[in-house]
C-alpha cells in the first residue's frame, strides 16, 4: 500500500497524465496512468506538479524589518547597508527569530522549501548567527535552511572580521561568504576572496560570495573567485552572487571571463527583483538594468539560478517569498522570452537553484524526496505568467500547505460567472 498517489499531473518537462507514487517520503514510481492502492489519492486535475522551489540567495536575518528604524530613501545598496548598521544595535534574538519564522511560514505556503540565507557575521556578539541557527533547527522538519557566514561590513574592513566569521563557522554555519566589492580597495577585495576561498578549502566548505554587486565595470572580483576555485580544486562548490558589474563590463573582457567562470565550476546567482531595483541608481538616462548576463552565462555552461535576496528589509520594501515572482522578473529583465528562456527561468528557481545549494535527492524521479508543489497551471509558462497558486505543497510526502484555486467571480451580464486565467482550451 502506497502512502500517497498523485494522479493526472503535468510535469515541468511537458509529460502529461502522470502518476506519482510515494512511499516512505520518497518517490517510488513515476509513470503515466498508474493506479494502485494508497492511503491517500490526489487527483491533480491535469495541473503542474513541480519539485519545490528553492531560493539560493536570501537574508533571513534582515527580513520583515522594513521601516526599522526608518526606510531607505535613496533606494541604494549603500544606504541599505548603512540602515542595516543603524538597526543592528537594536536587534534582539527574539525579534530576529520571530520575523524569520514568520517568513518561513510564507515560504512554505509558496512552495519554497529550501533557502540559502546569508547571515551577518560582522558583530562580535554573532547575535544574528545564533538566532538563525535556532531558526534552522526549528524549521528543519519542513524547510531546508542553509546558512552562509556573511561579513556584511567587509571581512578585512571590519576589525576582527575574519575571527568573527570563523567563529560563526565553528557554531555550525554551512557556507563561507564574502563581500569583496565592499572592502576598502580592489586589492583588498581580491585579497578577501583569496583568503576566504582558502578558508573554505581548509574546512571543506562551499563558498557563496556577494560578488561585484555594483555598476562599476571594473569590479572584477568574479575573475579572482573563478581563478581561486580552479586553483584550490573547489569546482562545483563555489557561487558568485549578484555579479551585477558584469552587466556593464566590456564585451571583449566578458568573452574571456565566461570560460574562466565555467572552468572554475563557479555557479552564478542573480537576484532579479533586487538587481533591477538597486542598480543603475547613479545613472541618469539611459538607466542600466544591472542584472548579470544570464543567457550568456547559461550558454557558456555555467549554472545560473535566481534568488529572492530581500523581502521587506532595508534594501527592498516588497516581496512575499514567491519564487515565481522572482522568475517572472528575471525573465523580463534578461529578455528570456523564448520557450527555452522561460523554461530556463523556471529552472533557475527549481532545479538549478537546488544544484547551487547542493541539495541531495531533489527532483521528480524515482528515489527522489517526495517534496513538491502542485500549481494552478498547465505548464511552466503558465506557472510564471500567472505566478500560479500553490494548490498543494508536500514535504517528503506530507501535506504542508494548501491554497484554494484562484477563480474570481464575475457579475457581468451575458458573461460567464467565473474567470479562469488559463488560456482557452487549456482549462
Ligand atoms: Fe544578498
Amino acid at each position: 500500500m502506497l502512502d500517497l498517489l498523485i494522479t493526472n499531473a503535468c510535469l515541468p518537462d511537458g509529460r502529461t497524465g502522470m502518476s506519482v507514487a510515494v512511499q516512505g517520503g520518497r518517490i517510488r514510481e513515476l509513470t503515466p496512468g498508474l493506479r494502485a492502492p494508497a492511503h491517500e489519492t490526489v487527483d491533480a486535475g491535469g495541473f503542474l506538479l513541480a519539485p519545490h522551489f528553492c531560493d539560493p540567495h536570501f537574508h533571513l536575518d534582515a527580513t520583515l524589518s522594513h521601516g526599522l528604524p526608518r526606510v531607505n530613501e535613496s533606494g541604494t545598496l549603500l544606504e541599505g547597508i548603512a540602515l542595516w548598521g543603524e538597526l543592528k544595535p537594536l536587534l534582539t534574538a527574539e525579534a530576529l527569530i520571530e520575523r524569520a519564522l514568520a517568513y518561513c511560514d510564507w515560504a512554505v505556503a509558496r512552495g519554497l522549501l529550501a533557502i540559502r540565507s546569508h547571515v551577518d557575521t560582522s558583530d562580535p556578539s554573532l547575535l544574528p548567527v545564533r538566532a538563525m541557527l535556532e531558526v534552522k533547527k526549528r524549521v528543519a522538519p519542513w524547510l531546508d535552511l542553509q546558512l552562509v557566514a556573511f561579513p556584511q561590513d567587509g571581512v578585512l574592513r571590519t576589525p576582527g572580521g575574519l575571527d568573527n566569521l570563523k567563529r560563526a563557522l565553528d557554531l555550525g554555519v554551512d557556507v563561507v561568504g564574502g563581500i569583496p566589492h565592499f572592502e576598502r580597495t580592489m586589492a583588498q577585495g581580491a585579497a578577501s576572496v583569496k583568503l576566504l576561498c582558502e578558508l573554505a578549502a581548509e574546512r571543506g566548505l562551499p563558498v557563496d560570495m556577494h560578488c561585484d554587486e555594483s555598476d562599476d565595470p571594473l569590479s572584477r572580483h568574479i575573475e579572482t573567485l573563478a581563478c581561486e576555485a580552479q586553483r584550490l580544486g573547489l569546482q562545483g562548490r563555489v557561487t558568485g552572487s549578484h555579479c551585477t558589474s558584469m552587466h556593464s563590463m566590456d564585451n571583449y573582457y566578458v568573452s574571456k571571463l565566461l570560460p574562466l567562470i565555467a572552468e572554475g565550476g563557479v555557479s552564478v546567482v542573480a537576484n532579479p527583483l533586487i538587481n533591477i531595483t538597486l542598480q543603475g541608481r547613479h545613472d541618469s538616462y539611459p538607466k542600466r538594468r544591472g542584472l548579470t548576463r544570464v543567457p550568456e552565462l547559461l550558454a557558456a555552461g555555467v549554472t545560473v539560478a535566481f534568488g529572492h535576496d530581500c523581502v521587506l528589509d532595508p534594501w527592498y520594501g516588497l516581496g512575499s517569498g514567491d519564487m515565481l515572482e522572482v522568475a517572472h522578473m528575471g525573465l523580463h529583465v534578461a529578455q528570456m522570452t523564448s520557450r527555452q528562456g522561460i523554461r530556463d527561468c523556471f529552472e533557475a528557481v527549481t532545479t538549478r537553484a537546488a544544484q547551487v545549494m547542493g541539495l541531495q535527492g531533489y527532483g521528480l524521479a524515482p528515489g527522489c524526496d517526495a517534496s513538491f508543489v502542485l500549481l494552478q497551471a498547465r505548464d511552466v509558462v503558465d506557472a510564471i505568467r500567472l505566478r500560479a497558486a500553490r494548490l498543494k505543497v508536500w514535504k517528503s510526502g506530507r501535506l504542508l500547505a494548501e491554497t484554494a484555486p484562484v477563480l474570481p467571480r464575475l457579475q457581468l451580464p451575458g458573461r460567464p460567472p467565473q474567470v479562469d486565467f488559463l488560456a482557452p482550451g487549456r482549462r
